[in-house]
C-alpha cells in the first residue's frame, strides 16, 4: 500500500476555507492556535512512514492524552479499575455532569472527563509524582525525552476549568474521588497541556497497533489483553457524543483531542495521527475527522 500517495491526496483534496467550526475558546491559550493548520502523519508497523503538512509542530494533545493515563492506571488496578469507572459510551458531551447523579459518581468510561478525573485520581493515589511519572511513560513510548507539558495551556486551562473542579468535587462528595481535589485537577490539566506533533503521537499510538508492544524494541509495555480493551474503548468511547459518526465513517478505534488533534489506530497495521484545530459543534477536528474518513476509503483499512 503507497500511503504517501493516500495522504498526499488527502493533502490535495482538504482545504480548511471549507470548514465551518471554530478553534476551541473556553481553554483561553487554544483560541491563539493558528486555524490553518493542517498536518498528518501514518506510521506503518512494516515501519514505513507518510506523512504531509504540519506533521511534526507540536499541538495540545488534551483529552488524547486520556488514553496514556488510562494505560498507566490499568497496569496498576487491573480489574479493580471498573468498580470505579465504567466502559460504556455516554452519548453525551466530553465534559458533562448530568449522569453522574443517577449513576452514582460512576462515570460511564474513563474518556469522558470524569472517566478521566477518577483516573488521575487512581494516579496520584499510586504515584508520589504522577506528572512526572506520565511524562516518563510517554517519553519511553515515542523514544523521545524531549516530550514535556506546556506549562502555559495547563495554567490556562486552571483558569477557567471550573466545570472539572466541579466534576471532581461532585464525584468526592458522592465517594468516588480519594484524594484531595486540587492535586487531582492539576494533574489532569497538565496531561491535557501535553505539547506533541502529528509524528510523536503516532509513535506513541503505535503501541496500540503492535499489541501492546513498541515497535522497535518489541517491549511489552501492555498485555494483550489489556491492549484490547483499550482499542475497545477508543472504539465506543473516544469521540464522545460522536463515537458513532467516527465508526460510521472512519472505522478505526480512535481519540480526538480539543487541541484538533485525532490520532487512530489499525490494529496490526498503522497508527495515524493528523491535526487541524478547527473543531466540529462536538469538539472534534472537523478536518481530522474528513482526513481520516478518506485515509480508510482509500486504503480500504477500516477494520470494519
Ligand atoms: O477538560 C477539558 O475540557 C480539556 N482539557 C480536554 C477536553 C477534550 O480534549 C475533549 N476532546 N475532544
Amino acid at each position: 500500500m503507497d500511503y504517501q500517495k493516500i495522504l498526499d491526496q488527502i493533502e490535495e483534496e482538504l482545504n480548511y476555507y471549507d470548514v465551518y467550526g471554530e478553534v476551541a475558546s473556553y481553554i483561553p491559550e487554544l483560541a491563539k492556535v493558528d486555524p490553518k493548520k493542517f498536518g498528518m502523519h501514518l506510521y506503518c508497523t512494516n515501519s514505513e512512514h507518510a506523512s504531509f503538512g504540519d506533521s511534526t509542530e507540536k499541538f495540545s494533545i488534551q483529552s488524547i492524552s486520556k488514553v496514556f493515563t488510562l494505560t498507566m492506571a490499568m497496569k496498576i488496578l487491573g480489574e479493580d479499575l471498573w468498580e470505579r469507572v465504567d466502559v460504556e459510551p455516554s452519548g453525551d458531551p466530553f465534559n458533562s455532569l448530568t449522569q453522574l447523579e443517577y449513576e452514582s459518581g460512576i462515570p460511564r468510561n474513563p474518556f469522558i472527563n470524569s472517566g478521566a478525573l477518577v483516573i488521575c485520581d487512581v494516579l496520584v493515589t499510586h504515584f508520589e509524582d504522577p506528572k512526572a511519572e506520565l511524562l516518563e511513560f510517554v517519553r519511553k513510548i515515542t523514544g523521545n525525552k524531549e516530550i514535556d507539558y506546556d506549562y502555559t495551556v495547563a495554567a490556562s486551562e486552571k483558569s477557567t476549568g471550573y466545570r472539572n473542579y466541579a466534576l471532581v468535587n461532585y464525584m468526592k462528595a458522592l465517594g468516588n474521588i480519594k484524594n484531595e481535589v486540587e492535586p487531582i485537577v492539576d494533574f489532569y490539566f497538565h496531561q491535557c497541556s501535553l505539547a506533541m506533533s502529528c509524528e510523536e503521537l503516532a509513535k506513541a499510538f503505535m503501541l496500540f497497533a503492535n499489541k501492546g508492544r513498541l515497535l522497535e524494541s518489541d517491549e511489552k509495555i501492555i498485555s494483550k489483553a489489556k491492549n484490547k480493551r483499550i482499542n475497545a474503548l477508543m472504539q465506543t468511547c473516544g469521540f464522545y457524543d460522536e463515537a458513532g459518526e467516527f465508526s460510521f465513517e472512519v472505522g478505526l478505534p480512535g481519540k480526538s483531542g480539543v487541541g484538533g488533534g485525532i490520532v487512530a489506530i489499525h490494529p496490526s497495521e498503522y497508527a495515524v495521527a493528523v491535526w487541524s484545530p478547527i473543531l466540529n459543534p462536538k469538539g472534534n477536528s472537523e478536518l481530522g475527522m474528513a482526513a481520516l474518513e478518506k485515509l480508510t476509503t482509500l486504503s480500504g483499512s477500516s477494520i470494519f
